[in-house]
């Protein structure tokens, strides 16, 4: 969701804008991947002579395309994306199912199967050969009605409610879709929803905001299936400082301390932490102190555009140093700042390709924040466009096990590795993390005098504890 300031959701401008435009439509992919092992590997060699690829879910390797033409861009995306999953990182449509649908989806207004004129749609999925999706759980940063201001953060808030009923709604949505997509809260399953010829659907947090102020939210926002948190959105929150804060004059700190402690418990979760909409310091601290692979979910390059919640070169060269992934955003007025009715699926094509020229072909991704951008650039108007997407970069030059890489086995990678690093942290017995946010106020019942303590009995108002 690409909201700087405001409470106005891009759901409600998309309806009213251009109706998509489908020029590119592939035929659905032909899967002919089953898991081949040991002796099996031969007769798979053999299939070779017929088929155009192998693929292993379980490793990832394929063979190379035999017979195509390099510069048939076409054939070649073809070949890769019904062999590779191609994940994206971000899709905020269960934010439009919220907004205009007010999550309800078992009727006829609910036209997913026979079209939107909105980015995601069932046809515009399989013309798009996409193999994965993390949709967005996003709920916006509370503000106040009156002022617009945000809240103080010790205020209550709807937050941590509305974002269970967008983590409803998706596993609603992909349930009630089940022929297309498969849920997933695992890397292994992603593969295995890819050659079942599945989607891959997946639950990504937007905001740090969204989990109450409190680890123990957070671990129970895992055990809901969520897989990965973006730090900040538009506002800073008990964990850090956010990017819109230092385009607003404000100031960057960074992490907080208790930031500190939320990364020490991602990790050990193995929740993939998202530094998109992060200020340049918060990703810094971050990738300083965690001991995962870090993501960003839907980013930019900073040298390209200067927006400041785009990735700087030391970020990107140093999420490469810790194996993580920059996944690439479609949103014009971040693309082209100066200009962002001219934003085209070039300006995209530019900053993968910084992207992968500075921390390498195995850290670039796709993270497109489609449904959550009320404009899209030319040429990428909705998720039926990845593949012309990637005949381009072949245009450039990218070979197909660049484009692999870029295309899913770069997400699958540092979320595989994101889930080790936490079973080995389990594994040596580390407890979940039991820091307090120094701003967590309590209500009076919480505050009574202790009674379980032999030291503290003569403090005990013995009237307090009333009658039975
Ligand atoms: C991954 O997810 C699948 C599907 O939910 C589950 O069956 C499997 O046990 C999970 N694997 C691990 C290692 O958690």
């Amino acid at each position: 969701m690409a909201t700087i300031d405001s409470v106005n959701n891009a759901a409600s401008d998309i309806l009213g804008g251009s109706a998509t435009n489908q020029a590119v439509v592939l035929s659905r992919p032909v899967l002919t991947s089953t898991p081949r092992r040991g002796w099996l590997w031969g007769l798979g060699v053999l299939g070779v002579l017929f088929a155009s690829a192998i693929f292993n879910p379980f490793t990832g390797t394929q063979e190379t395309a035999i017979d195509i033409d390099p510069t048939d861009y076409a054939t070649r995306t073809k070949h890769v994306l019904s062999t590779t999953p191609l994940i994206d990182g971000h899709n905020d449509l269960p934010y439009l199912i919220r907004s205009e649908l007010k999550h309800q989806i078992y009727n006829d207004k609910f036209t997913f199967n026979t079209g939107l004129l909105s980015n995601t749609d069932r046809k515009k999925l399989r013309d798009g050969m996409v193999g994965g999706q993390f949709w967005s759980a996003y709920i916006h940063c509370p503000k106040d009605s009156a002022t617009k201001k945000d809240v103080p953060l010790e205020d209550p808030t709807w937050t941590l409610r509305d974002t269970l009923e967008q983590i409803d709604i998706t596993k609603r949505f992909v349930d009630e879709f089940s022929d297309l997509f498969q849920y997933c809260t695992n890397s292994t399953c992603a593969r295995e929803a890819f050659s079942n010829g599945k989607i891959g659907s997946f639950i990504g947090i937007e905001g740090g905001h969204q989990i109450g102020n409190s680890l123990a939210s957070l671990r129970q926002l895992y055990d809901l299936g969520a897989r990965y948190i973006t730090t900040t959105h538009n506002c800073d929150n008990v964990f850090g400082t956010a990017a819109s804060t230092v385009t607003a004059g404000g100031e960057d700190k960074g992490l907080t301390p208790f930031g500190e402690e939320y990364v020490d418990e991602m990790n050990r979760l193995g929740m993939m932490i998202d530094l998109s909409h992060v200020s340049h310091e918060t990703m810094r601290d971050t990738l300083r102190l965690s001991k995962s692979p870090v993501i960003f979910s839907h980013t930019g390059a900073y040298a390209l555009s200067k927006v400041l919640r785009f990735a700087p070169d030391d970020v990107l060269r140093k999420t490469a140093e810790k194996g993580g992934v920059v996944m690439i955003t479609f949103i014009n007025r971040f693309l082209r700042p100066d200009d962002p009715d001219a934003a085209t699926i070039h300006d995209v094509v530019d900053h993968i390709w910084h992207v992968a020229q500075v921390a390498g072909w195995d850290h670039v991704g796709v993270g497109s924040d489609f449904d959550g951008t009320p404009v899209t650039p030319r040429g990428l108007e909705d998720v039926s466009k990845y593949p012309r997407l990637i005949e381009l970069l072949m245009e450039r030059g990218a070979t197909d096990d660049q484009i692999r890489k870029f295309a899913g086995e770069n997400i699958l990678r540092a979320w595989s590795e994101v889930e080790k690093v936490s079973e080995a942290i389990q594994s040596a017995g580390k407890k979940p993390n039991e820091a307090l946010w120094d701003g967590r106020t309590w209500v009076r019942s919480e505050m009574s005098p202790p009674i379980m303590f032999r030291d503290s009995i003569g403090k005990r108002i013995p009237s307090y504890l009333g009658d039975p």
